[in-house]
This record gives C-alpha cells, structure tokens and sequence, in this order.
C-alpha cells in the first residue's frame, strides 16, 4: 500500500464529527461550515478511494489541527 497523509493546523475536528465529515453535506456546526464549501468532498474523496481499495480517515482534535490519510493498494 501507499500512504499518504495531509496535516493543517486549522482548527481541527471534535472526534464526535470523525464520521458524520465523511458523510454528503455532514459538516461541523460553527465556523468551517460559513466558509461555503460544497460539503461533497471528502464523502467523494472516500468514494473514490475506497473503490480502489484504499482507505481514508481523518485524526484531528480541536485547536490541534487535522492529519488526513489514505492509503491505496500500490501497483504490482
Ligand atoms: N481540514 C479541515 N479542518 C477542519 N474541518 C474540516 C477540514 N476539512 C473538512 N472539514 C469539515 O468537514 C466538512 C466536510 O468537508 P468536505 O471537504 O467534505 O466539504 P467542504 O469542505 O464543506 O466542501 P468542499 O466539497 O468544497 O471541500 C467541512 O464542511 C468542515 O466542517
Ligand atoms: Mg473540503
């Protein structure tokens, strides 16, 4: 597999929201969400790579930040 990580020190993600992000328009309540974004694409994101084998997920704590991860099956 590949791995693959992406690290902001914006406001991070309380861990009750770890899932709901993922899910279509499942945005945190509060500032995030008035920035507008379409709210599609990490659900896409998650489409995509789970298609191809992969996996992808989200560490991230309030005020620390957010480290997202995928993995994909590395060619053979
Ligand atoms: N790096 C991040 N830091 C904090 N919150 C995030 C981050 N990325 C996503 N979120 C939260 O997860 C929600 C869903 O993210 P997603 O990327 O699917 O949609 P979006 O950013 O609203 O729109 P877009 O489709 O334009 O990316 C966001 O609305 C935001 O609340
Ligand atoms: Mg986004």
């Amino acid at each position: 597999m590949v791995q693959l990580s992406v690290e902001d020190e914006g406001p991070g993600i309380s861990k009750e929201y770890h899932q709901r992000i993922f899910q279509r328009f499942g945005g945190v309540p509060g500032a995030a969400q008035v920035r507008g974004g379409s709210g599609l694409g990490l659900s896409i994101s998650r489409e995509f790579i789970t298609a191809q084998g992969g996996q992808l997920w989200v560490e991230s704590q309030p005020g620390a930040g957010s480290c997202f991860t995928f993995t994909l099956p590395a060619a053979s």
